[in-house]
């Protein structure tokens, strides 16, 4: 018998790329290879690359650069590079580094493990094309194997906002929905190994309008539909764009139970100039009236975003309207980003910002998020919140979990085990988590 080929996989980027990963590993893992943590071992490497912004799409070649010595020294090392990288310049990977074997897309790795036999072969391999078929549908079933109690499930895929930075419309393609009863099957299925918690993703994830037994169904349906499935204790969405937030799902924030009191909800920009340019089609003033009525229904929830400083054209007086809004919104966490120019986007032919100048706005933005999520997080101290626990600690009986509003929580002598759900009180709030207690 032959020992099993080794697959090395490293994944940048959204949550997205997660779950693709792991779904990758379970084609290849059909053909023979189990994963390992170390490259030297690796008879195959997998890079899942990211390209929303310049500096995560280099990385992929400094990446590639390093593996010259390691295929200098096994040469039936294959190379594979995947994800959105692989969609938007396949070709010029393929040129600029001779090294890599195969390039597939994102739509199209249901098919890697053809792709891999002819890479053994010696061929080189790109497939970036947006198939007719459907990947879900021709993607193994995931094994049975246990996992740990937190699972990414994809529901959505692609968008058609076309914001004006936005690389996702063309890696990923136009907005797709799978269908209910699919999804349904896989959460069973993670249910059965362990999971206790599902984040359900799509870039534009509450646009879902997945094909239902009874006519298409929104997301809030979605998630009463999983809701009922035993042994699920906690569902989760991510990203959502303001303009799809239905009254629907605001009132399942309200009266479902296993739904978390978390939204992401990026806003992107505070000034209305910048946002009608970005083409958002909402405004200011219409993201905080929703943000009101969302909190009406559920006080408590911790609201998370994205931003983009230094978007072509943006003043001073632009910049101070972001710094605004997120004063009178108070994020729980968020994300901001410096402005990158991607080619092929409409935003990238236009009047760029000053870099020394975005730069320092993005400080500024930073500095603010930075205090209120401080803010949000010591305010937690004397609450009960849930915990999902995750994994051990790194002292002896700490266990280290998530609440309820996603903050990372450690219990000392805990007595509790991976994928237990505990009522928590927290105590102390750390530099990058909470210490708590449990009641009773
Ligand atoms: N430059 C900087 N940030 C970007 N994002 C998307 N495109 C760009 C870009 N060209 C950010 C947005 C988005 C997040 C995933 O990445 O804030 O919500
Ligand atoms: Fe990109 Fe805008 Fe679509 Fe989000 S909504 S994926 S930022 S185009």
């Amino acid at each position: 018998m032959t020992a099993p080929k080794k697959l090395f996989i490293k994944t940048y980027g959204c949550q997205m790329n997660v779950y693709d990963s792991e779904r990758m590993a379970e084609e290849l893992g059909a053909q023979g290879y189990s994963e390992t943590k170390s490259v030297e071992d690796a008879d195959m490497i997998l890079l899942n690359t990211c390209h929303i912004r310049e500096k995560a799409a280099e990385k992929v070649y400094s990446e590639l650069g390093r593996f010259k010595k390691l295929k200098a020294a096994k040469p039936d090392l294959k190379i594979g590079v995947a994800g959105c990288v692989a969609q938007a310049e396949g070709q010029e990977i393929m040129r600029r580094q001779p090294l890599v074997d195969l390039v597939v897309g994102p739509q199209s790795y249901h098919r890697l493990p053809e792709m891999e036999a002819k890479a053994r072969s010696g061929e080189k391999v790109l497939d970036t094309d947006f198939p007719e078929e459907d990947k879900f549908e021709k993607l193994k079933r995931r094994p049975k194997a246990p996992r740990g109690p937190s699972a990414f499930l994809t529901v959505q895929e692609g968008c058609d906002k076309f914001c004006a930075f936005c690389v996702v419309p063309y890696t990923r393609g136009a907005e797709v929905s799978r269908p209910v009863d699919r999804i349904l099957t896989e959460a069973r299925d993670l249910v059965e190994r362990g999971v206790r918690e599902i984040t359900l993703l799509g870039q534009n994830v509450n646009a879902y309008h997945g094909a239902g037994p009874q006519g298409d169904m929104t997301l809030a349906q979605l998630i009463w539909e999983l809701d009922k499935v035993d042994g699920l204790e906690r569902i989760r969405f991510t990203t959502s764009h303001p303009n799809d937030m239905m009254d629907d799902l605001i009132e399942a924030h309200a009266t479902c139970k296993k739904l978390m009191p978390y939204l992401h909800l990026p806003v992107q920009a505070g000034s209305d100039r910048i946002l009608k340019r970005m083409n958002r089609s909402h405004t200011a003033e219409s993201y905080l009236r929703l943000l009101e009525r969302i909190r009406a229904a559920r006080p408590d929830i911790l609201i998370s975003g994205d931003f983009i400083v230094g978007f072509p054209e943006e003043t001073e007086a632009d910049f101070q309207a972001t710094l605004d809004l997120v004063e009178e919104v108070k994020y729980g966490t968020a994300y901001s980003f410096k402005y990158s120019t991607r080619p092929g986007t409409p935003a990238a032919e236009r009047p760029q910002v000053d870099p020394a100048e975005a730069d320092d706005r993005l400080q500024r933005l930073q500095a603010l998020l930075t205090r209120q999520q401080r803010e949000i997080q010591d305010s937690m101290v004397g609450r009960e919140v849930g915990v999902l626990f995750e994994k051990p600690g790194r002292e002896a009986g700490q266990m280290l979990g998530k609440s309820d509003y996603l903050h990372a929580v450690h219990v000392a002598d805990c007595g509790r085990k991976v994928g237990d759900l505990a009522r928590v009180r927290i105590v102390e709030s750390r530099t990058n988590s909470l210490a708590g207690e449990l009641i009773d």
